[in-house]
């Protein structure tokens, strides 16, 4: 199945980058240089810390904002953790949940990240769920399985339905941050698998759910992923923390979109 052409998203990911100062000129320049775009919704997920920043500087901007984790707790004694609610008091309308430097570094359950999942959904957050396979899994072939699986957490707790409004990244680990982005060739199938197992199930979530590539995206291979039927748009960690370089692949998925 591929779904009907809708607006493109492009989501940046700024991990643990950032100062008031530098993100001030980066949201400047996007702001200046990205209004002209009409098929693309371009999103800033940023450290908490500067939630405050991006709700005051894009507020009556056409880009939205984002976080980069949420509790799975609605509220209460869990230090460190921000709730979804908190999010929301700043304007947020994405966070991305279960990057796979997140799942690793601090053993992410796929039972967690699937009730984030619906946290974020419950107070109006759409999620951006991370999920991809390791090198390892990629040269065994298991991909499809490795994906199916982490997908299937979310299924079999909260059922398909909640994959309608919301977003899927697909992020093959090997391809995050080493230069070395999956092939159109590589991601067509996989996003195709990922469309198709969702649509078995609801075939209207399927086509209300946008599904990205991430993982090495740069100017350069962007004109050739986001041609790709089924890829919705990109989620830009590296590239997306220098504006010309970011711009450049905003202005590729937008003309993917025409
Ligand atoms: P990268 O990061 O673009 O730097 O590879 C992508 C990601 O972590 O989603």
């Amino acid at each position: 199945m591929t779904k009907q052409t809708q607006q493109k998203l492009v989501v940046a990911n700024w991990k643990m980058h950032g100062s008031l100062k530098q993100n001030e000129a980066l949201l400047t320049d996007f702001i200046e240089n990205l209004s002209i775009l009409n098929h693309t919704q371009v999103v800033v997920c940023a450290p908490y810390p500067y939630l405050a920043q991006l709700q005051s500087l894009l507020q009556h901007t056409n880009i939205a904002w984002g976080a980069q984790n949420v509790a799975k707790n609605e509220v209460g004694a869990f230090t460190g953790e921000v709730s979804a609610a908190m999010l929301k008091d700043f304007g947020a309308s994405y966070v991305i949940i279960g990057h796979s430097e997140r799942a690793t570094a601090y053993c992410e359950s796929d039972e967690n990240i699937a009730t984030k999942f619906v946290q974020a959904q419950k107070h109006g957050i759409t999620p951006i769920l991370c999920v991809g396979e390791t090198l390892i899994e990629r040269e065994a072939g298991v991909m499809g399985m490795v994906v199916s699986k982490q997908l299937d957490t979310i299924i079999n707790t909260h059922g398909a339905t909640v994959f309608a409004g919301a977003v899927i990244s697909y992020e093959p680990i090997w391809a995050i941050g080493t230069g070395l982005a999956a092939t159109p060739e590589q991601a067509k199938s996989m996003h195709l698998f990922i469309r198709n197992k969702i649509s078995n199930l609801n075939a209207d979530a399927a086509n209300h759910l946008k599904i990205l590539y991430g993982g090495s995206v740069n100017p350069q291979n962007a004109v050739q992923l986001f041609v790709v039927p089924n890829i919705d748009g990109g989620l830009i960690g590296k590239c997306s923390l220098n504006a010309q370089v970011f711009e450049a692949i905003c202005l590729a998925v937008e003309n993917s979109a025409q």
